[in-house]
C-alpha cells in the first residue's frame, strides 16, 4: 500500500475501501481504483477518459493549465529551436538525446529502410484514384502486418525495435505513393542521401522525367511542423495504438488502427478541417455568422482548430507554430487571402465572450494547415503529415506498453442502459 491514500465511504452500506495515491514525476497524483470492484462492487465511470489515467508512462508530460509539453523532460520549444525530427524521434524511443555516434546510427537505419516491397506497390492500383490518402495509409501500413508476421517474434525486444524503425522509415514511402496514386504519376522510389524531410518531399513532388530540388524552406518547415506533432501522451490515436498493442496485435496492425483514430475531425483531421472551414467561410464580412453557429448547440458546426481537451490557456506547439507560420508566408512569398482570413478569424474568436469563458484558443492545427497550404501540400494530405509525425511517438508508446512486465489487454467495463433480461418472442408474435 502506498503512504498516501485515500477512503472511499459507500454511505448506503457504510463499507469502505481504502485507494491508494500513485505519484507521478509530474502532474496529478491518481487513485488507484483497482481495489473498488472488489471491496463495493462498483466499476469507475469515466466517459471519453476526461480524468482516467490508462497507462504508466515517461515518455511525454503535458500540463494542460500551464500549457507545457515535455518530451522524456525537455521542453517543445528547446526542441523545436535546436532539434530535427530524427534526432527527436531517438529520444521519445529511447529515452534520452543520442551522442553523435548514436545518431549517426539511428539516422542511418531510418535513412536505409525507406523502400517498401515491390509487391505493396501493386496495392496502390486497387484505390480509386479519388480515394482520400487516410483511407490508403490505414490499408497500406495495415498490410505490411502481411510482409512482416510469420518471422515477427513479439518477446524479442529487437524484433520489436527493428519494427518500429520500418515504420519510420516507410510510412513517408508510402504517403507519397498515396499521394502520387490520387494525382496518376509514377510512385518515385526514395533517395537515401536525402533526410527524413527532404526524402518525402522528393517523392511527393518529384517526377522522373526531369530533375527536382527540394526547397531547403520547405524542408526546414516540415522538420519544425515534424517535431510539433511527433508525440502528445495519451491521445486518442495514441491510445487506441496501445489497446490495440495490448492484444499483441502485429504492429503494424496497431499503427494502422491508430492512423484510423488520427483521421476523425475532432483529431488530427482537424487540420484539413481548419482549410474546408475557412473555404467554406469565404471572406472576413462572413466570421460572425460562423461564429454564431459554432456556439449554437443545435448545429453540427465547430470551429475547427479551437479547443483543446487538456490546454486550456495555450497550446505551446500553437504559439511556436503561429511565430513559423508567418515565417514560412513571408520566405515563400505567399499572399494568400486564406491566411489573413485566419488570422481575422483567430481575432474576432479570442474577444468572443463565449471563446473566451470556454477557455477555446487556436490549438496546432490552426496553422499547420495555413503552413501546409503555403509548402504546396495538398490539402487531403494534412493528416497524412500529422500521421507521419505521430508515427514516432506511437511506436515509442507502443514500445513502452510493450516492455511492461505487468502488462495486461486493455479492456473498459460499461454502465449498461440496455433492456433488463427478457425472453424472445418468436417473429409471427411480434
Ligand atoms: N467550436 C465551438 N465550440 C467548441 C469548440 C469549437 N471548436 N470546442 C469546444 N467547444 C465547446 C463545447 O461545445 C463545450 O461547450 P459547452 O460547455 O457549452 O457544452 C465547451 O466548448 C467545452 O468543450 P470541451 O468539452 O472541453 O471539449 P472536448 O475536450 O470534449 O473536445 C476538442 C476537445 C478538441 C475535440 C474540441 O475542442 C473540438 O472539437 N475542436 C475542434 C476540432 C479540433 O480543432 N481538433 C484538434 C485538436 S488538437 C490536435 C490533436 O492533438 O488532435
Amino acid at each position: 500500500m502506498s503512504s498516501k491514500n485515500l477512503t472511499l465511504t459507500d454511505n448506503t452500506t457504510g463499507k469502505s475501501v481504502e485507494l491508494p495515491l500513485l505519484e507521478g514525476t509530474l502532474g496529478n497524483s491518481t487513485i488507484d481504483v483497482k481495489g473498488i470492484p472488489g471491496e463495493l462492487g462498483y466499476f469507475t465511470h469515466d466517459p471519453s477518459f476526461g480524468t482516467t489515467a490508462s497507462c504508466e508512462s515517461e515518455i511525454t508530460f503535458i500540463d494542460g493549465d500551464k500549457g507545457v509539453l515535455l518530451h522524456r523532460g525537455y521542453p517543445i520549444e528547446q526542441l523545436a529551436e535546436n532539434s530535427n525530427y530524427i534526432e527527436t524521434a531517438y529520444l521519445l524511443i529511447h529515452g534520452e538525446l543520442p551522442n553523435a555516434e548514436e545518431f549517426a546510427t539511428f539516422s542511418n537505419i531510418i535513412r536505409r529502410h525507406t523502400m517498401i516491397n515491390e509487391s505493396l506497390k501493386k496495392f496502390f492500383d486497387g484505390f480509386r484514384h479519388d480515394a482520400h490518402p487516410m483511407s490508403m495509409m490505414m490499408g497500406v501500413v495495415g498490410s505490411l502486418a502481411a510482409f512482416y508476421h510469420d518471422g515477427l517474434n513479439m518477446n524479442d525486444e529487437e524484433h520489436l525495435m527493428v519494427s518500429a524503425h520500418r515504420l519510420i522509415s516507410k510510412l513517408p514511402t508510402i504517403a507519397a505513393a498515396c499521394y502520387k496514386h490520387s494525382i496518376g504519376e509514377p510512385i518515385v522510389y526514395p533517395r537515401n542521401d536525402l533526410d527524413y524531410c527532404e526524402n518525402l518531399l522528393y517523392m511527393m513532388f518529384s517526377v522522373p522525367c526531369e530533375d527536382y530540388v527540394v526547397s531547403p524552406i520547405a524542408a526546414k518547415a516540415l522538420n519544425l511542423l515534424f517535431i510539433l506533432h511527433a508525440d502528445h501522451e495519451q491521445n486518442a490515436s495514441t491510445s487506441t495504438v496501445r489497446l490495440v498493442g495490448s492484444t499483441g496485435a502485429n504492429p503494424f496492425a496497431c499503427i494502422s488502427a491508430g492512423i484510423a483514430a488520427l483521421w476523425g475531425p475532432a483529431h488530427g483531421g482537424a487540420n484539413e478541417g481548419v482549410l474546408t472551414m475557412l473555404d467554406e467561410i469565404g471572406s472576413v464580412e462572413n466570421i460572425p455568422k460562423f461564429l454564431e453557429k459554432a456556439k449554437d448547440k443545435n448545429d453540427p458546426f465547430k470551429l475547427m482548430g479551437f479547443g483543446h481537451r487538456v490546454y486550456k490557456n495555450f497550446d505551446p506547439r500553437a504559439t511556436i507554430i503561429r511565430k513559423v507560420c508567418y515565417e514560412v508566408l513571408e520566405e515563400t512569398g505567399t499572399q494568400d487571402p486564406m491566411f489573413e482570413l485566419a488570422m481575422k478569424l483567430e481575432e474576432i474568436a479570442l474577444k468572443d465572450e463565449y471563446f473566451v469563458e470556454r477557455k477555446l484558443y487556436p490549438n496546432v492545427d490552426f496553422y499547420s494547415g495555413v503552413i501546409y497550404k503555403a509548402l504546396g501540400i495538398p490539402v487531403s494530405m494534412f493528416t497524412v503529415m500529422f500521421a507521419l509525425a505521430r508515427t514516432s511517438g506511437w511506436v515509442s508508446h507502443w514500445l513502452e506498453m510493450m516492455a511492461d512486465p505487468n502488462g495486461r489487454i486493455g479492456r473498459p467495463r460499461q454502465l449498461y442502459k440496455g433492456s433488463p433480461k427478457r425472453d424472445y418472442v418468436s417473429l409471427d408474435e411480434r
